[in-house]
């Protein structure tokens, strides 16, 4: 685990590895109180560091595994309040929701369901819910919260306006850019998000995935939806070459090389992709993304 110590109050900490996504890369905040958010350094360091720090307040962005995982830890080792996103809860406190929102109907469910009791979720029993309306008020009043759905339905940004610093969270803003790989996420409103956060007045992010950001960010936030846009483009010219939905997916839309993978992983590989194309084939049969967003053109240049 590596500490960075980015202010007088806030830490980031990186996990050694994010192998399997099972882990990333969160802040710990000293204010009133201290406050630690995605803090997931996977199963072998966190609980050490829930002991060692004794946060009063856990919050995770979202309700993905390696951003959650690392909850079922807190009450055991420390008597913070663990907040959630509140249209997530459903997810976090139940096996079955989460299953059926996540892998659902697909060939994977199965392995998906063994990896991920493997891994040790837990049904949450002891938490709070925030929106982007709460105020930690009596813990980190400079907090805000900003709801930047898509990459989840409810994942959440949170933003320090005197120091102009952003943690972002899994909006995409590594070298891979965002991802979409469920059902339950959505494009436009990925683009709608990342666009909210390019307007505020930020002068440095921490990333969950993809480190800190201390320069170039309005270029670092035309990349990410470059990502997309580049993923759309390749689509539509495979599909007009004549190229199946299948080879498209197996030639990759977020992961290539999939066939180098091992098992589980390569058939949740295949699955996250074919989800990809599927969110991808909706909004090109819609008019596509430059319909939706004119605006990025010129960030796009
Ligand atoms: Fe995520």
């Amino acid at each position: 685990m590596k500490r960075i110590r980015i202010t007088q109050q806030i830490t980031y900490v990186e996990p050694d590895s994010m192998t399997d996504f099972t882990s990333c890369a969160g802040i710990i905040v000293q204010s009133k109180k201290k406050v630690m958010i995605d803090v997931n350094m996977g199963a072998r360091e966190t609980p050490g560091l829930i002991k060692e720090e004794k946060p009063e307040a856990a919050i995770i962005t979202h309700y993905h595994l390696d951003h959650s995982l690392w909850t079922r830890h807190v009450k055991r080792f420390s008597d913070a309040v663990l907040f959630v996103p509140e249209a997530e809860a459903p997810y976090l406190t139940s096996l079955d929701f989460f299953m059926e929102h996540t892998a659902g109907q697909c060939s994977i469910a199965g392995k998906w369901k063994n990896f991920t009791k493997n891994l040790g979720y837990k049904e949450l029993k002891n938490y709070e819910c925030y929106n982007e309306h709460t105020s930690f008020q009596d813990m980190a009043p400079e907090i805000v919260l900003i709801e930047t759905p898509g990459h989840s339905p409810s994942h959440t940004s949170f933003y320090f306006p005197d120091e102009k610093i952003l943690f972002s969270g899994d909006m995409g803003l590594d070298r891979f850019g965002p991802w979409y790989g469920w059902a339950d996420c959505n494009i436009k409103q990925i683009l709608d998000s990342i666009l909210r956060l390019d307007g505020l007045a930020v002068n440095l992010i921490l990333t969950s995935h993809g480190g800190v950001i201390k320069k170039d960010i309005q270029k670092r936030w035309a990349q990410c939806i470059g990502h997309i846009f580049k993923r759309e483009e390749k689509i539509i010219q495979k599909l007009e070459a004549g190229m199946s939905r299948q080879d498209i997916i197996q030639q990759g839309v977020f992961f290539s090389n999939k066939e180098k993978v091992k098992e589980p992983m390569q058939s949740f590989l295949n699955a996250w992709d074919t989800i990809m194309y599927n969110h991808h084939e909706d909004l090109i049969k819609e008019g596509g993304l430059m319909k939706f967003f004119p605006e990025i053109k010129a960030m796009l240049k």
